[in-house]
């Protein structure tokens, strides 16, 4: 059976999961069935081998449905990759005549907020707006309805390479599911990750995976800077494989249960046993070792994150700071780290206020499948309730992949709303 429900699919370089809710009400749901499978095909947060991208999707697709009962037609999906990338840009109109401003007055700044060159092996991801101007009067979040003759709006632009959306499209296709809207890794983090508070005072959203570091910062309650930093857990395993002349599995584990961050927080004496290549039996391995090897990755990591937040301009106006999720943010020792090296409160964040299986989406690294649900809901919401206008891309997105979604303008009326209390 086919069913209107909502399904999040996060393709992670690690594992893919999936997810299918049921709308309890406006903004409630309940999750029906969940899937997951361990990754494969994927590297740094894109497709690299079509094939076991496709049976590895079709896998967790698989599980999800039968936990749920109920077949998936439709999907939210997540993006990432360094292929992404983000500009601000700015779009003016008039408004003509002696009326209030109109949805279609909104629609027309964005589109022209939209015409900036973008080259043609690109598509744009999301269009979303922060703030607007109008007749000169700056801070508007929301101008529907407003007076005035010039009408500004400054937004947020996020583009994506049209090889690597078409490549995800395909595998997510193969497994029966049409993509109803790809959402930019770090904005369907953030929706799981984050309180409102702290997207009003200004903050880093943070999701370290396998792959790929998620950067998304919030400052006014809207995102003003998205990134996708190509390095995460799996370079840390890497590392300590290589490092301690470990198979790769071996290295995934030692790492989980006895690595740490902070190599100043453990004691020297302490060891753990395990088999390096060209022992044939376990042997002690100071703990310390391990930690000063993950240490060097993690620094380099929250190097590459400052860089980041500093490139963007916005270093000043984050007074919630950086706020940690995905699987590598379980790390012993990993905030501890992150607080020392970026100079900024950090805290550690999971999905929480869910319904339904949740036992089975706990943790960190479920907040990017999590927040994709979160982002649909809302999606759903505003297109029961937006006027048709005719547009299609959802989200302003644009037609990135060309089916159609809830009205371009139903992120404008979401993203003011959020910020109107
Ligand atoms: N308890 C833990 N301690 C430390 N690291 C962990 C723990 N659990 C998972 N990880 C690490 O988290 C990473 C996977 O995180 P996550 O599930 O968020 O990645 P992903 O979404 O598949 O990848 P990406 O978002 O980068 O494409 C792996 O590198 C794994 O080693
Ligand atoms: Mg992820």
């Amino acid at each position: 059976m086919t069913t209107p429900l909502l399904t999040g699919i996060d393709v992670g370089t690690t594992k893919v999961s999936v997810l299918i809710a049921d709308l309890v009400d406006d903004t409630h749901y309940e999750i029906l069935g969940v899937g997951t499978a361990p990754a494969r095909g994927m590297q740094k947060g894109v497709v690299v081998n079509v094939g076991e991208a496709k049976e590895t999707i079709c896998e967790a697709v698989a599980a999800a449905e039968r936990s749920a009962g109920y077949e998936i037609g439709t999907a939210f999906v997540s993006m990432a990759g360094a292929h992404v990338s983000s500009v601000n840009s700015h779009g003016v109109v008039g408004v003509s005549g002696n009326r209030a401003i109109a949805q279609d007055d909104i629609d027309r700044a964005l589109d022209a907020a939209r015409a900036i060159a973008i080259p043609h092996n690109r598509e744009v991801l999301h269009i979303i707006p922060r703030n607007f101007v109008v007749d000169g009067q700056e801070g508007i979040r929301m101008p529907l309805g407003m007076h005035g003759f010039r009408l500004e709006v400054e937004a947020h632009l996020i583009t994506a390479a049209t090889m690597t959306i078409k490549n995800l499209t395909q595998c997510i296709e193969a497994a029966g599911v049409m993509v109803e809207q790809f959402v930019l890794n770090p904005l369907a983090a953030s929706e799981a990750a984050l309180t409102d508070t702290e997207r009003d005072l200004g903050v880093v959203a943070c999701d370290v995976g396998g792959g790929t570091t998620d950067v998304a910062i919030f400052i006014e309650g809207n995102v003003w800077h998205t990134a996708v930093l190509p390095v995460g857990g799996n370079h840390i395993t890497a590392d300590v494989a290589h490092g301690m002349r470990l198979p790769a599995d071996v290295a995934e584990e030692v790492k989980i249960q006895h690595g740490h961050a902070c190599t100043q927080e453990v004691d020297d004496s302490e060891v753990f046993r395990v088999c390096p290549f060209g022992f044939e039996k376990p042997i002690d391995v100071s703990r310390s070792e391990l930690a000063n090897i993950i240490e060097a990755r993690s620094e380099e990591i929250f190097e590459l994150l400052l860089q980041e937040i500093k490139r963007s301009g916005y270093d000043g106006l984050l007074p919630a700071g950086v706020v940690l999720t995905g699987g590598t943010a379980q790390l012993a020792g990993f905030r501890q780290l992150a607080t020392g090296s970026l100079g900024l409160p950090v805290r550690v964040s999971s999905p929480s206020d869910m319904r339904g299986l949740v036992d089975q989406v706990q943790g960190p690294s479920f907040s990017t499948v999590v927040g994709l649900l979160n982002w649909a809901i809302r999606e759903t919401r505003y297109a029961n309730q937006a006027p048709s206008n005719g547009r299609h891309g959802g989200n302003g997105n644009y037609g990135s992949n060309g089916n159609s979604g809830p009205g371009f303008l139903s992120v404008v009326g979401d993203w003011a709303k959020r910020l109107t209390p």
